[in-house]
């Protein structure tokens, strides 16, 4: 039943031969992600101390549920020292006031919109009901507001919000409208991983700055032509973290939390430690792993995260321990650095099991569906398509069953980062092998080049309008996107 990149190829219509003529290949002539430069002077790396989202905090709460409100406004910040930067932030900030929630107990959250475009607010990685997961053309206009119901029926996870408003997610999300929104639960606040002031949500991604501080984005309002020249994806020359670039941060001599996401639009990143140290990995998208996992590098597509201890007792009082992207040289290549500064007590723990995960049983599968993601033409010119098809949002594409087991085949030309709304799932298999780790939820799954990527899952909870799409956020805004309707 698995698929390998020769039968992957054919579905999409190439032949086998198509990726072998050196230099040349059909897959060659599908634009990739784009440098976009900036020009801005930029700062010596690790100058500018690691920020800290703002804690969100609810503005009422009562014996069900907690209310918050996030106000999008435009702000200027200072990203590069010494230059102003406009962006759009949920409370003027970029990331957002990082909400901070607990497992069944009811979140609720109005966003009012200051800005002057429409928007959509999706909670990503969220167990939701379809009025309040941000279907793309649920606009919020200026000026108005929404409230998201999130019952949080789900286990602890490292969520995050962020603009999902149909065609525009790309240039939304690039002026600053992202924030963390973490989800606890007691088995996880049973365990004893860092805490505190050592658990660190960092939200890594790429940016331009001109001359002038502005964070340019190709639009169709450019020259002609110039934002199709971007469409497979645009790329920062500088990395922020947690809104900041190249940041540093000193840390004690113990176990951190690493709170990985990958908020860029088309970078993908594969992290590690230099000089040289080990990631243990405890959570995926969908929270704990069974057991933590010992990597020397976790790869990151857009919108993926891992969740990481790392343990500074390995190094010495004075130490610098980078983080970088191995996947770069040069200044992308760098993500930030932390110095061990102190030594320090540390009552924190790894513990050789941290949770269960049950893996969802393939015989148990009622349906198997095909999905490719292929660039093509549409509207005249030239799109990203799923099954042939761009984006619309009247037409449904696969109707699950509530509570149905299914097994979706995703099948890509060139590299996209795949997710799906409202349920987790699970992947059985990726260019016909089995997953290197044991069984993981994750709601995002990187599909490599002609690949064909097996996930399994059952749609739980709620009946209604939900999206699958690339992560990409250039493919998505480029049509990458289809409806299923649970029902
Ligand atoms: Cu993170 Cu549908 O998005
Ligand atoms: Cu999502
Ligand atoms: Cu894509």
């Amino acid at each position: 039943m698995t698929m390998t990149r020769r039968q992957a190829l054919r579905l999409l219509g190439l032949g086998a031969a198509a990726l072998t003529v050196p230099g040349c290949s059909l897959l060659g002539r599908t634009p990739s992600p784009r440098l976009l430069v900036g020009g801005a002077p930029l700062p010596e790396p690790y100058t500018v101390p690691l920020p800290l989202p703002a804690a969100a905090r609810p503005h009422r709460t009562d014996a069900t549920t907690d209310y918050y409100e996030l106000v999008q406004r435009p702000a200027e910040v200072e990203i590069l020292p010494g230059l102003r930067t406009p962006i759009w932030g949920y409370d003027g900030q970029f990331p957002g006031p990082t909400i901070r929630a607990r497992s069944g107990r009811r979140t609720v959250v109005r966003v009012t919109n200051r800005l002057g475009v429409p928007t959509v607010t999706h909670l990503h990685g969220g167990h939701t009901p379809p009025e309040s997961d941000g279907y793309p053309t649920d606009l919020v206009q200026p000026g108005a507001h929404r409230d998201h119901t999130f019952p949080l029926e789900q286990r602890a996870a490292t969520l995050w919000y962020h603009d999902h408003r149909m065609d525009h997610t790309g240039p939304q999300v690039w002026r600053g409208l992202a924030g963390f929104f973490l989800v606890g639960d007691e088995e996880e606040a049973a365990l004893p991983l860092p805490a505190g002031e050592r658990d660190l949500p960092l939200m890594i991604c790429d940016r331009s700055f001109a001359t002038d501080g502005t964070m340019p984005y190709p639009t169709r309002g450019d020259a002609p032509g110039a934002r199709e020249a971007f469409m497979g994806g645009v790329l920062g020359d500088v990395i922020l973290v947690n809104g900041a670039p190249w940041p540093r941060l000193g840390v004690d001599r113990a176990r951190y939390r690493l709170r990985l996401l990958n908020g860029s639009n088309a970078r993908t990143y594969e992290l590690g430690l230099s000089p040289g140290g080990t990631l243990t990995q405890i959570g995926s998208d969908g929270g704990l792993l069974a057991a933590p996992r010992s990597l020397r590098r976790v790869r990151l597509a857009p919108g993926e995260r891992a969740d990481v201890v790392v343990d500074f007792a390995a190094h010495r009082v004075g130490d610098h321990v980078e983080l970088r992207n191995l996947l770069e040289e040069g200044p992308q290549a760098r993500v930030m650095r932390f110095t061990v500064e102190r030594d320090a007590r540390d009552d924190s723990a790894v513990p050789k099991t941290l949770s269960r995960v049950e893996p969802l049983d393939p015989a148990k599968a009622a349906v198997t569906r095909d999905f490719t993601f292929t660039s093509g033409s549409m509207h005249g010119g030239t799109g990203w398509l799923i099954n042939d098809k761009p984006f619309d949002a009247r037409r449904v594409d696969a109707r699950p069953k509530l509570g149905q087991t299914e097994i979706w085949r995703l099948t890509s030309d060139v590299s996209h980062p795949v997710h799906l709304h409202l349920s987790p799932f699970q992947v059985l298999s990726a260019g016909g092998e089995r997953p290197a780790g044991p069984t993981e939820w994750k709601d995002t799954v990187e599909l490599r080049e002609a690949q064909t990527v097996e996930i399994i899952t059952r749609f739980t909870g709620y009946r209604g309008r939900y999206v699958l799409h690339c992560h990409n956020l250039e493919h998505e805004d480029m049509a990458m996107m289809s409806t299923f309707e649970v029902i």
